[in-house]
């Protein structure tokens, strides 16, 4: 290949890339890490706010603060920074002590920030906002 031909592919690529993810807009095609999952006793973990469902209101803020300039206002992730869909099934269908346990660890490697340093609670409000985020598909808890 000259350099010329390899300028044109790489041009041609992240022409592609961008209006793919400009077309999408959000990630559907997101699929969970496999080497990302919770410990049991973590995932078995209660949200001990599931009885308040008024904290969401507070998640909501917490999740607009911090979570919104990867996974967008609904949460369906931003496809640019690889984020995950928080609507889709895949994600709604792992228990609060799971999605805790994400958000508190963070997958950095795949972009995903720690949020250890909020506070335990805040942390649980943010998983009581996410599951306001859909209707669709069945809850495991
Ligand atoms: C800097 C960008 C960024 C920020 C900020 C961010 N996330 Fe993420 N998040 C990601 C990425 C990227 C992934 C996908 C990681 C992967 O591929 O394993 C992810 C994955 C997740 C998942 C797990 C999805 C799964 O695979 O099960 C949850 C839950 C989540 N984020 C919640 C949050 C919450 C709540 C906040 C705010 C407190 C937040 N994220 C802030 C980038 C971000």
């Amino acid at each position: 290949m000259t350099r010329e031909m390899m300028r044109t592919a790489v041009l041609g690529w992240s022409f592609t890339v961008a209006l793919l993810g400009a077309v999408l807009g959000q990630n559907t095609s997101y699929e969970p890490d496999p080497h990302w999952q919770a410990p049991a006793d973590a995932a078995a973990r209660g949200n001990p706010l599931a009885h308040k469902p008024q904290a969401a209101a507070g998640g909501k803020k917490l999740f607009l603060r911090n979570c919104t300039e990867c996974h967008g206002e609904d949460g369906t992730g931003i496809v640019k920074k690889h984020a995950a869909d928080l609507q889709l099934p895949v994600v709604q269908s792992q228990s609060d002590g799971a999605l805790f346990w994400k958000i508190t660890n963070g997958n950095p490697d795949r972009g995903m920030p720690s949020f250890s340093r909020l506070p335990e609670l805040q942390r649980w409000q943010l998983v009581l906002y996410l599951r306001t985020l859909q209707s669709a598909g069945p809850r495991s808890r």
